[in-house]
């Protein structure tokens, strides 16, 4: 069965692929011809996943699944959430979100924090959506290199070190990404068997 992973990005699609049985082929936005810019209009991240999803789905008419990822703040009343990439306006820069963000919080000392990342998959006419939550807490400084976003600052629940300290492996089974994928990849493996 072909289905088509909502993206371009070849890191998150190879990642899920190697998690998926061979007899998925996933697809991505530039395999099927897909290049315009799908509009991220909802207020929420599943209202986002479902656009992407739905806008494949119905132009297309591929079974899809589509992600939409961001970083809820308890003290910040959930922000930058469903505004995470744009946080500190256009164009979209990590560094600005990140000192944005540190400057909001002030030193704050709630720094409760989680990642939540909702799936849409639209399979065979049918809906279903996934959540995945990493939760943490905001450092009151960036730390580490690695990763991309907001890793520097965010620090898992039960973790000495930041997402951007952790290698790509140590942070994708932990992450909020890595557990939505999995309850995907679960939903799928059981679908196609039954
Ligand atoms: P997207 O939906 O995966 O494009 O994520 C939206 C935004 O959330 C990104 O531009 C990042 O700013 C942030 N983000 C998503 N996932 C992560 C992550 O794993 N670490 C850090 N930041 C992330």
């Amino acid at each position: 069965m072909k289905l088509v992973f909502a993206t371009n990005n070849l890191n998150k699609l190879k990642e899920v692929q190697e998690m998926l049985p061979d007899s998925i082929e996933l697809l991505s936005l530039k395999d099927i011809n897909c290049f315009e810019d799908i509009e991220e209009t909802a207020t929420t991240l599943e209202g986002n996943a479902k656009i992407k999803a739905n806008h494949i789905t119905n132009h297309y008419n591929y079974n899809c699944f589509a992600d939409d990822t961001g970083l809820e703040v308890e003290a910040l009343q959930g922000e930058p959430g469903v505004y995470s990439a744009r946080y500190a306006g256009e164009p979209a820069n990590a560094e600005n979100n990140m000192t944005k963000l540190l400057k909001n919080l002030n030193q704050n000392t709630n720094r409760k924090a989680q990642f939540r990342t909702s799936i849409c998959l639209n399979l065979n006419g049918e809906q279903f959506l996934f959540n995945g939550i990493c939760e943490g807490n905001i450092l009151l400084d960036k730390k580490g290199e690695k990763g991309f976003g907001y890793d520097p600052i965010f620090q898992p629940k039960g973790y000495q070190q930041s997402f951007a300290e952790m290698s790509s492996e140590a942070k994708n089974k932990i992450s909020h990404r890595g557990l939505a994928i999995q309850k995907l990849v679960e939903f799928l493996k059981t679908s196609l068997i039954d």
